[in-house]
Protein backbone atom coordinates (compact mmCIF):
# COMPACT_ATOMS: atom_id res chain seq x y z
CA UNK A 1 0.00 0.00 0.00
CA UNK A 2 3.20 2.26 0.65
CA UNK A 3 6.43 1.64 -0.40
CA UNK A 4 9.45 4.31 -0.09
CA UNK A 5 12.37 3.59 -2.21
CA UNK A 6 15.00 5.16 -0.67
CA UNK A 7 13.89 7.79 0.66
CA UNK A 8 16.15 10.64 1.77
CA UNK A 9 15.77 14.04 3.40
CA UNK A 10 18.40 16.46 3.81
CA UNK A 11 17.21 20.10 5.24
CA UNK A 12 19.33 22.43 4.46
CA UNK A 13 19.99 25.68 6.46
CA UNK A 14 22.83 28.87 6.68
CA UNK A 15 23.42 26.94 9.73
CA UNK A 16 24.15 23.81 8.16
CA UNK A 17 22.75 20.72 7.21
CA UNK A 18 20.74 17.92 8.62
CA UNK A 19 20.66 14.44 7.39
CA UNK A 20 17.24 13.74 8.76
CA UNK A 21 16.43 10.45 7.12
CA UNK A 22 18.71 8.85 5.11
CA UNK A 23 18.22 5.99 1.86
CA UNK A 24 15.05 4.72 3.57
CA UNK A 25 13.23 1.70 1.64
CA UNK A 26 9.89 0.94 3.89
CA UNK A 27 6.81 -1.24 2.84
CA UNK A 28 3.72 -0.81 4.53
CA UNK A 29 1.02 -3.71 3.38
CA UNK A 30 -2.49 -2.52 2.69
CA UNK A 31 -4.36 -3.00 6.36
CA UNK A 32 -1.97 -3.47 8.12
CA UNK A 33 -1.03 -1.13 11.62
CA UNK A 34 2.77 -0.11 11.06
CA UNK A 35 4.19 1.25 13.93
CA UNK A 36 7.74 2.95 13.57
CA UNK A 37 9.65 3.77 16.86
CA UNK A 38 12.33 6.32 17.62
CA UNK A 39 13.93 8.69 20.33
CA UNK A 40 13.43 12.64 19.96
CA UNK A 41 14.99 13.76 16.62
CA UNK A 42 15.69 10.69 14.61
CA UNK A 43 13.58 11.51 12.31
CA UNK A 44 10.00 9.76 12.59
CA UNK A 45 7.83 12.99 11.81
CA UNK A 46 9.87 13.59 8.96
CA UNK A 47 9.80 9.71 7.67
CA UNK A 48 6.12 9.69 8.09
CA UNK A 49 5.40 13.76 6.60
CA UNK A 50 7.39 11.88 3.21
CA UNK A 51 4.30 9.22 2.95
CA UNK A 52 2.38 12.58 1.82
CA UNK A 53 4.52 15.31 0.96
CA UNK A 54 3.92 17.67 3.41
CA UNK A 55 7.83 17.49 3.45
CA UNK A 56 9.10 17.12 0.02
CA UNK A 57 12.17 14.41 -0.51
CA UNK A 58 15.19 15.14 -1.32
CA UNK A 59 16.09 11.94 -3.34
CA UNK A 60 14.01 8.99 -3.95
CA UNK A 61 10.43 7.57 -4.68
CA UNK A 62 6.94 7.40 -2.51
CA UNK A 63 4.16 5.42 -3.61
CA UNK A 64 0.86 5.27 -2.46
CA UNK A 65 -1.76 3.10 -3.73
CA UNK A 66 0.41 1.92 -6.83
CA UNK A 67 0.70 6.09 -7.61
CA UNK A 68 4.29 7.67 -7.35
CA UNK A 69 3.79 10.89 -5.22
CA UNK A 70 7.15 11.84 -6.01
CA UNK A 71 6.20 11.86 -9.88
CA UNK A 72 3.03 14.25 -9.34
CA UNK A 73 2.01 17.68 -10.13
CA UNK A 74 0.70 20.12 -6.93
CA UNK A 75 -3.16 19.25 -8.69
CA UNK A 76 -2.37 15.61 -8.80
CA UNK A 77 -0.93 15.66 -5.33
CA UNK A 78 -4.08 17.48 -3.62
CA UNK A 79 -6.16 14.73 -5.19
CA UNK A 80 -4.03 11.86 -4.08
CA UNK A 81 -3.74 13.49 -1.02
CA UNK A 82 -7.28 12.42 -0.05
CA UNK A 83 -6.39 9.16 0.04
CA UNK A 84 -4.32 10.09 3.18
CA UNK A 85 -5.28 11.33 6.35
CA UNK A 86 -3.42 12.27 9.08
CA UNK A 87 -3.57 12.83 12.80
CA UNK A 88 -1.26 15.22 15.08
CA UNK A 89 -0.15 14.87 18.85
CA UNK A 90 -1.28 18.78 19.38
CA UNK A 91 -4.69 17.87 17.44
CA UNK A 92 -4.48 20.92 14.87
CA UNK A 93 -8.31 21.67 15.53
CA UNK A 94 -9.88 25.23 14.03
CA UNK A 95 -10.34 26.91 17.69
CA UNK A 96 -12.99 28.95 16.09
CA UNK A 97 -14.85 26.32 14.50
CA UNK A 98 -17.34 23.68 16.04
CA UNK A 99 -16.39 19.64 16.11
CA UNK A 100 -18.99 19.30 13.21
CA UNK A 101 -17.48 22.25 11.29
CA UNK A 102 -13.91 21.02 11.95
CA UNK A 103 -14.95 17.63 10.75
CA UNK A 104 -16.83 19.45 8.00
CA UNK A 105 -13.71 20.96 6.67
CA UNK A 106 -11.87 18.83 4.27
CA UNK A 107 -15.39 17.94 2.66
CA UNK A 108 -16.04 21.94 2.07
CA UNK A 109 -12.71 22.06 0.39
CA UNK A 110 -13.54 19.22 -1.66
CA UNK A 111 -16.65 21.28 -2.78
CA UNK A 112 -19.42 18.39 -0.92
CA UNK A 113 -22.48 19.61 -1.11
CA UNK A 114 -24.43 21.04 2.19
CA UNK A 115 -26.57 17.79 2.76
CA UNK A 116 -23.82 15.46 1.78
CA UNK A 117 -21.79 17.27 4.31
CA UNK A 118 -23.99 17.00 7.05
CA UNK A 119 -25.32 12.94 5.84
CA UNK A 120 -21.18 11.97 6.36
CA UNK A 121 -20.66 14.34 9.30
CA UNK A 122 -23.09 12.63 11.33
CA UNK A 123 -21.39 9.25 10.69
CA UNK A 124 -17.99 9.92 11.39
CA UNK A 125 -18.89 11.59 14.52
CA UNK A 126 -21.37 8.49 15.26
CA UNK A 127 -17.79 6.46 14.58
CA UNK A 128 -15.92 8.00 16.84
CA UNK A 129 -18.68 8.38 18.86
CA UNK A 130 -18.93 12.32 19.39
CA UNK A 131 -22.37 13.29 18.16
CA UNK A 132 -23.36 14.40 21.04
CA UNK A 133 -20.56 17.15 20.96
CA UNK A 134 -21.18 18.39 17.80
CA UNK A 135 -21.97 22.30 18.42
CA UNK A 136 -18.73 22.51 20.86
CA UNK A 137 -15.44 24.13 20.60
CA UNK A 138 -12.18 22.41 20.92
CA UNK A 139 -11.49 24.50 23.64
CA UNK A 140 -14.85 22.60 25.39
CA UNK A 141 -12.76 19.28 24.72
CA UNK A 142 -10.66 17.06 26.47
CA UNK A 143 -7.79 16.26 24.61
CA UNK A 144 -9.59 12.07 24.20
CA UNK A 145 -12.66 14.00 23.10
CA UNK A 146 -10.01 16.37 20.59
CA UNK A 147 -8.01 13.32 19.19
CA UNK A 148 -11.66 11.87 18.62
CA UNK A 149 -12.51 14.82 16.43
CA UNK A 150 -9.06 15.30 14.66
CA UNK A 151 -9.32 11.17 13.81
CA UNK A 152 -12.84 11.74 12.38
CA UNK A 153 -11.63 14.84 10.29
CA UNK A 154 -8.57 12.31 8.97
CA UNK A 155 -11.09 9.89 7.78
CA UNK A 156 -13.55 12.78 6.05
CA UNK A 157 -12.57 11.82 2.65
CA UNK A 158 -12.48 8.09 2.97
CA UNK A 159 -8.74 7.81 2.88
CA UNK A 160 -7.10 4.86 2.28
CA UNK A 161 -3.94 5.52 4.42
CA UNK A 162 -4.14 7.16 8.09
CA UNK A 163 -0.99 8.55 9.29
CA UNK A 164 -0.76 9.44 13.00
CA UNK A 165 2.42 11.51 14.13
CA UNK A 166 2.45 10.84 17.79
CA UNK A 167 -1.46 11.34 18.29
CA UNK A 168 -1.55 9.76 22.09
CA UNK A 169 1.60 11.38 23.20
CA UNK A 170 0.10 14.02 24.77
CA UNK A 171 -2.85 11.94 26.38
CA UNK A 172 -2.96 10.33 30.22
CA UNK A 173 -2.40 6.49 29.72
CA UNK A 174 -6.28 5.89 30.41
CA UNK A 175 -7.17 8.27 27.38
CA UNK A 176 -4.36 6.37 25.20
CA UNK A 177 -5.66 3.38 25.39
CA UNK A 178 -9.23 4.35 24.36
CA UNK A 179 -7.91 6.15 21.49
CA UNK A 180 -5.50 3.10 20.49
CA UNK A 181 -8.49 0.79 20.72
CA UNK A 182 -10.43 3.57 18.46
CA UNK A 183 -8.04 2.87 15.89
CA UNK A 184 -7.36 -0.79 16.30
CA UNK A 185 -11.63 -0.40 15.51
CA UNK A 186 -11.30 1.56 12.43
CA UNK A 187 -8.52 -0.28 11.50
CA UNK A 188 -10.69 -3.56 11.20
CA UNK A 189 -13.87 -1.92 10.29
CA UNK A 190 -12.64 -0.04 7.19
CA UNK A 191 -10.17 -2.31 6.59
CA UNK A 192 -7.37 1.51 6.59
CA UNK A 193 -3.88 1.37 6.52
CA UNK A 194 -2.74 2.75 9.66
CA UNK A 195 1.41 3.82 9.67
CA UNK A 196 1.93 5.66 13.42
CA UNK A 197 5.04 7.10 15.06
CA UNK A 198 5.75 6.89 18.81
CA UNK A 199 8.60 7.14 21.11
CA UNK A 200 6.05 5.13 23.28
CA UNK A 201 6.90 1.26 23.00
CA UNK A 202 3.19 0.78 24.97
CA UNK A 203 1.53 2.55 21.94
CA UNK A 204 3.43 -0.41 19.55
CA UNK A 205 2.85 -3.30 21.75
CA UNK A 206 -1.00 -2.65 21.79
CA UNK A 207 -1.74 -1.99 18.68
CA UNK A 208 0.86 -2.83 16.00
CA UNK A 209 1.42 -5.68 13.43
CA UNK A 210 5.28 -4.64 12.01
CA UNK A 211 7.12 -1.95 13.21
CA UNK A 212 10.88 0.27 12.17
CA UNK A 213 12.96 1.29 14.58
CA UNK A 214 14.82 4.54 13.52
CA UNK A 215 17.94 5.82 14.49
CA UNK A 216 19.58 9.10 13.16
CA UNK A 217 17.95 8.71 10.26
CA UNK A 218 18.39 5.00 9.59
CA UNK A 219 16.09 2.32 9.76
CA UNK A 220 18.23 0.20 12.18
CA UNK A 221 15.81 -3.20 12.93
CA UNK A 222 12.25 -3.60 11.62
CA UNK A 223 10.27 -6.91 11.56
CA UNK A 224 6.06 -8.25 13.25
CA UNK A 225 6.21 -6.39 16.43
CA UNK A 226 5.77 -9.87 18.26
CA UNK A 227 9.54 -10.66 16.66
CA UNK A 228 10.86 -7.21 17.13
CA UNK A 229 9.14 -7.18 21.13
CA UNK A 230 10.80 -10.45 21.96
CA UNK A 231 13.76 -10.99 20.31
CA UNK A 232 15.04 -7.08 19.96
CA UNK A 233 18.24 -7.23 18.04
CA UNK A 234 19.92 -3.67 18.76
CA UNK A 235 20.74 -2.17 21.64
CA UNK A 236 18.38 1.17 21.05
CA UNK A 237 15.30 -1.41 20.53
CA UNK A 238 16.02 -3.43 23.53
CA UNK A 239 16.11 -0.19 25.40
CA UNK A 240 12.21 0.40 24.18
CA UNK A 241 11.13 -3.11 25.20
CA UNK A 242 12.41 -2.76 28.56
CA UNK A 243 10.31 0.35 28.88
CA UNK A 244 7.78 -2.23 29.01
CA UNK A 245 9.27 -5.20 29.99
CA UNK A 246 12.03 -4.34 32.74
CA UNK A 247 12.22 -7.28 35.31
CA UNK A 248 11.80 -6.14 38.96
CA UNK A 249 14.37 -7.83 41.12
CA UNK A 250 12.97 -7.83 44.80
CA UNK A 251 14.57 -6.19 47.09
CA UNK A 252 15.20 -8.97 49.48
CA UNK A 253 17.76 -10.30 47.22
CA UNK A 254 20.75 -9.37 47.38
CA UNK A 255 22.06 -8.52 43.95
CA UNK A 256 25.39 -7.12 45.33
CA UNK A 257 27.02 -10.45 45.92
CA UNK A 258 25.36 -11.49 42.54
CA UNK A 259 27.85 -13.65 40.19
CA UNK A 260 27.97 -14.39 36.40
CA UNK A 261 28.48 -18.52 37.29
CA UNK A 262 27.61 -20.77 39.59
CA UNK A 263 29.48 -20.86 43.22
CA UNK A 264 29.16 -23.18 45.80
CA UNK A 265 25.50 -22.82 47.45
CA UNK A 266 24.25 -20.25 45.52
CA UNK A 267 21.12 -20.00 43.45
CA UNK A 268 20.43 -18.91 40.47
CA UNK A 269 18.13 -16.31 39.40
CA UNK A 270 16.60 -16.35 35.85
CA UNK A 271 13.67 -14.93 33.59
CA UNK A 272 11.58 -17.28 31.99
CA UNK A 273 9.32 -16.05 28.96
CA UNK A 274 7.01 -17.81 27.34
CA UNK A 275 5.99 -17.46 24.30
CA UNK A 276 2.82 -18.18 22.11
CA UNK A 277 4.35 -18.04 18.36
CA UNK A 278 1.18 -17.85 17.11
CA UNK A 279 1.33 -18.06 12.98
CA UNK A 280 5.32 -18.59 13.80
CA UNK A 281 7.08 -21.12 12.59
CA UNK A 282 8.06 -22.89 15.57
CA UNK A 283 6.33 -25.17 17.40
CA UNK A 284 4.11 -22.84 20.21
CA UNK A 285 5.12 -23.65 23.59
CA UNK A 286 2.24 -22.08 25.16
CA UNK A 287 2.46 -20.18 28.49
CA UNK A 288 0.73 -23.38 30.37
CA UNK A 289 3.48 -25.83 30.10
CA UNK A 290 4.50 -27.50 33.22
CA UNK A 291 8.05 -27.18 32.77
CA UNK A 292 8.60 -25.96 36.41
CA UNK A 293 7.42 -29.31 37.88
CA UNK A 294 9.11 -31.35 35.00
CA UNK A 295 12.98 -30.00 35.72
CA UNK A 296 11.85 -30.60 39.48
CA UNK A 297 11.24 -33.98 38.68
CA UNK A 298 13.66 -34.32 35.92
CA UNK A 299 16.67 -32.91 37.57
CA UNK A 300 16.22 -32.99 41.74
CA UNK A 301 16.72 -28.96 41.45
CA UNK A 302 14.23 -26.34 43.66
CA UNK A 303 12.37 -24.45 42.19
CA UNK A 304 11.27 -21.01 44.01
CA UNK A 305 8.78 -18.68 41.80
CA UNK A 306 9.49 -15.13 42.85
CA UNK A 307 7.19 -13.32 40.23
CA UNK A 308 5.18 -13.58 37.00
CA UNK A 309 2.58 -12.20 35.16
CA UNK A 310 1.00 -12.42 31.44
CA UNK A 311 0.77 -9.80 29.44
CA UNK A 312 -0.50 -9.28 25.41
CA UNK A 313 1.41 -8.32 22.56
CA UNK A 314 -1.46 -7.10 20.45
CA UNK A 315 -3.61 -10.16 20.63
CA UNK A 316 -0.93 -12.64 21.26
CA UNK A 317 -0.74 -13.80 25.29
CA UNK A 318 2.88 -14.24 26.57
CA UNK A 319 3.89 -14.93 30.12
CA UNK A 320 7.33 -14.28 32.08
CA UNK A 321 8.41 -16.02 35.28
CA UNK A 322 10.74 -14.81 37.67
CA UNK A 323 12.36 -18.02 39.25
CA UNK A 324 15.30 -18.78 41.95
CA UNK A 325 16.49 -22.27 40.90
CA UNK A 326 18.79 -23.95 43.52
CA UNK A 327 20.57 -27.56 42.80
CA UNK A 328 23.97 -28.52 42.53
CA UNK A 329 26.25 -27.31 39.62
CA UNK A 330 24.94 -29.94 37.30
CA UNK A 331 21.56 -30.06 38.06
CA UNK A 332 21.20 -26.45 37.27
CA UNK A 333 22.75 -26.68 33.81
CA UNK A 334 20.97 -29.80 32.76
CA UNK A 335 17.81 -27.59 33.97
CA UNK A 336 18.84 -24.15 31.25
CA UNK A 337 19.71 -26.66 28.68
CA UNK A 338 16.28 -28.34 29.54
CA UNK A 339 14.21 -25.23 29.83
CA UNK A 340 16.37 -24.03 26.19
CA UNK A 341 14.94 -26.91 24.34
CA UNK A 342 11.47 -26.48 25.56
CA UNK A 343 11.76 -23.01 23.27
CA UNK A 344 11.01 -20.82 26.20
CA UNK A 345 13.27 -17.88 26.40
CA UNK A 346 15.60 -17.67 28.80
CA UNK A 347 17.16 -15.07 30.42
CA UNK A 348 20.25 -16.02 33.38
CA UNK A 349 20.34 -12.90 35.51
CA UNK A 350 23.09 -14.48 37.73
CA UNK A 351 23.63 -16.25 40.59
CA UNK A 352 22.84 -14.98 44.28
CA UNK A 353 24.40 -16.54 47.78
N1 LIG B 1 12.14 22.01 9.11
C1 LIG B 1 13.32 21.61 9.57
N2 LIG B 1 14.45 22.30 9.31
C2 LIG B 1 15.66 21.90 9.74
N3 LIG B 1 15.85 20.78 10.46
C3 LIG B 1 14.78 20.05 10.76
C4 LIG B 1 13.46 20.41 10.34
N4 LIG B 1 12.59 19.48 10.80
C5 LIG B 1 13.34 18.57 11.47
N5 LIG B 1 14.65 18.90 11.45
C6 LIG B 1 15.75 18.13 12.06
O1 LIG B 1 15.70 16.80 11.53
C7 LIG B 1 15.97 15.84 12.54
C8 LIG B 1 14.78 14.89 12.64
O2 LIG B 1 13.65 15.62 13.11
P1 LIG B 1 12.21 14.96 13.26
O3 LIG B 1 11.28 16.06 13.60
O4 LIG B 1 11.90 14.16 12.05
O5 LIG B 1 12.46 14.01 14.50
P2 LIG B 1 11.39 13.18 15.36
O6 LIG B 1 11.89 11.78 15.42
O7 LIG B 1 10.03 13.40 14.86
O8 LIG B 1 11.55 13.84 16.82
P3 LIG B 1 10.44 14.08 17.96
O9 LIG B 1 10.22 12.75 18.63
O10 LIG B 1 11.12 15.03 18.90
O11 LIG B 1 9.22 14.63 17.33
C9 LIG B 1 16.24 16.62 13.80
O12 LIG B 1 17.63 16.74 13.94
C10 LIG B 1 15.60 17.98 13.54
O13 LIG B 1 16.27 18.97 14.24
MG1 LIG C 1 8.29 14.29 15.65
Amino acid sequence: MIKLVNVEKTYFSKAGNIEALKKTNIEVRQGEIFGIIGLSGAGKSTLIRCINMLEVPTGGQVFVDGQELTAMSEAQLRKARQNIGMIFQHFNLLASRTVFDNVAFPLEIQGMPKDKIAERVGELLDLVQLRDRADYYPSQLSGGQKQRVGIARALASNPKVLLSDEATSALDPQTTKSILQLLRDINKRLNLTIVMITHQMEVVKEICDRVAVIENGVIIEEGSMYKVFTEPQEETTKEFVKTVNDIKIPPMIDTESMKQNYFPGSRLLANLTFLDSGDRQEKSTGADQPLVSAIIKRFGVDVNIISGKVDYLKDLPYGTLLVEIMGDEKSIADSLRYIREAGVKLEVIGYVG
